[in-house]
């Protein structure tokens, strides 16, 4: 017997995915690339149209999820409130018994308080994005009006006694602002903030917003004094300076990523970016979610194995180590840069820089903290 489309009918165990077995797995799920605002680290593949994840298909994968072991559902995009369907897509999610949360840039969010506060009982964050403690820095990489904004959403949530944080994506130009951000999100009443290395694209490295590896080592440093001196919870996304192979929630078969176009792929944090196409694993217009679940978790087996054996080969250098730039690599995202002697990461990415061993940083690893649980960039 296997899982039914038109049923949500439980697969025995023996048959289901080994992706997801006995464990709840949170699917983050692009409902849009529509966006109302144009961001200067945001990847175009990400906001730039007008396309919609159907409602059909979430109508027909949502009542499958729980029999494929997926327990959360984490909306993204683009912007996610901004689906036409956003308060029925969130009623369907709470009413097949699903927790969910959102990450947003919270422009809209006063439009949607009513339909967070009736499915409360299932929302387990609104993280929003928050790229400057300053409203200077903040809107002059999102956009005049943005910081007032985000910091209005927020104020709703706390006169609603809505559970949100906060997630930074670093940059040259607001990496000065970490202590000031963590004691603005702290005052604001945040559940926590989480900070995040930006991924290369040609948009930021346009804007220069970029940093090599060796401002990220320095940077990662200071964010991991920052963690272990706070009392208010900081978090990281996995893209820092880290020992372990696979040290996120996607390398650990705990997050699947559905992107706009109803594709499964390896992780959120590769799609849209350009090159990275090749990310994407599986079309669920076209499979079953079962079927899906299953050629995602042989390719990333695949992954892994080929991640493990590089680590053994002796040619291990620094974009190697930062677990995010490594899938980037991976999935070719990142080849644009060959041809840019005047990135950051050309050197790196080139093979100029010297090779190391894998676990020249243990030291720095140890001291990286795990992310805030319900947030997700
Ligand atoms: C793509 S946005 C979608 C949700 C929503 N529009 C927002 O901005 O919160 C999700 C997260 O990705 C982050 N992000 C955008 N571009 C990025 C990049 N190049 N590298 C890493 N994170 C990025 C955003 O700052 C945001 O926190
Ligand atoms: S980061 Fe979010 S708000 Fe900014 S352009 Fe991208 S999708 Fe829109
Ligand atoms: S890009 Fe790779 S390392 Fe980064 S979160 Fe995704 S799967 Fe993990």
């Amino acid at each position: 017997m296997r899982s039914n489309d038109r049923t949500g009918e439980v697969a025995p165990r023996e048959t289901r995915p080994a992706l997801t077995a006995g464990r709840a797995v949170k699917l983050v799920v692009e409902l849009t690339d529509r966006c109302n605002l144009r961001c200067g680290h945001c990847p175009s593949g990400r906001h730039g149209g007008r396309a919609e994840l159907p409602l059909g298909l979430l109508e027909r994968l949502v009542p499958q999820a729980r029999a494929n072991g997926i327990g959360h559902l984490s909306f993204t995009g683009g912007e996610p409130t901004l689906h036409s369907r956003f308060a029925d897509i969130v009623g369907l999610t709470a009413g097949a018994g699903l927790d969910w949360s959102m990450v947003t840039n919270g422009w809209s969010l006063p439009k949607h308080l009513e339909t967070l506060q009736r499915h409360r009982a299932r929302l387990g964050m609104i993280t929003f994005s928050l790229d400057g403690a300053r409203e200077a820095t903040h809107d002059a990489l999102r956009g005049r009006g943005s910081y007032r904004r985000v910091l209005q959403a927020a104020s709703a949530c706390v006169l609603r006694g809505l559970p949100f944080s906060f997630n930074m994506t670093l940059t040259r130009h607001n990496r000065g602002e970490i202590e000031a951000a963590v004691a603005l999100a702290k005052g604001l009443g945040a559940l926590g903030l989480r900070f995040g290395h930006l991924m290369s694209d040609p948009n930021p490295a346009s804007r220069d917003l970029e940093m090599g590896p060796e401002a990220r080592k320095a940077l990662d440093a200071e964010l991991h004094a920052l963690q272990a001196a706070s009392d208010f919870p900081v978090g990281f996304t996995p893209g820092g300076w880290r020992e372990a192979l696979f040290p996120c929630a996607p390398l650990q078969d705990l997050e699947l990523n559905l992107d706009w176009q109803g594709r499964l792929g390896l992780c959120c944090h590769l799609s849209g970016f350009q090159g990275a196409d090749a990310a994407t694993v599986a079309d669920l217009h076209s499979m079953d979610l079962a079927e899906a679940l299953a050629a995602l978790a042989a390719r990333r087996q695949a992954f892994k194995a080929q991640k493990r054996a590089h680590a053994a080969d002796g040619d291990w250098r620094d974009d190697d180590h930062f677990p995010c730039w490594y899938c980037a690599k991976h999935v070719g995202a990142v080849d644009w840069i060959r041809a840019q002697p005047d990135h950051p990461w050309f050197a790196a990415l080139t093979g100029a820089a010297e090779p190391h061993a894998p676990r020249a940083f243990v030291g720095a690893a140890q001291a990286v903290g795990t992310c805030l649980p319900e947030s997700n960039g």
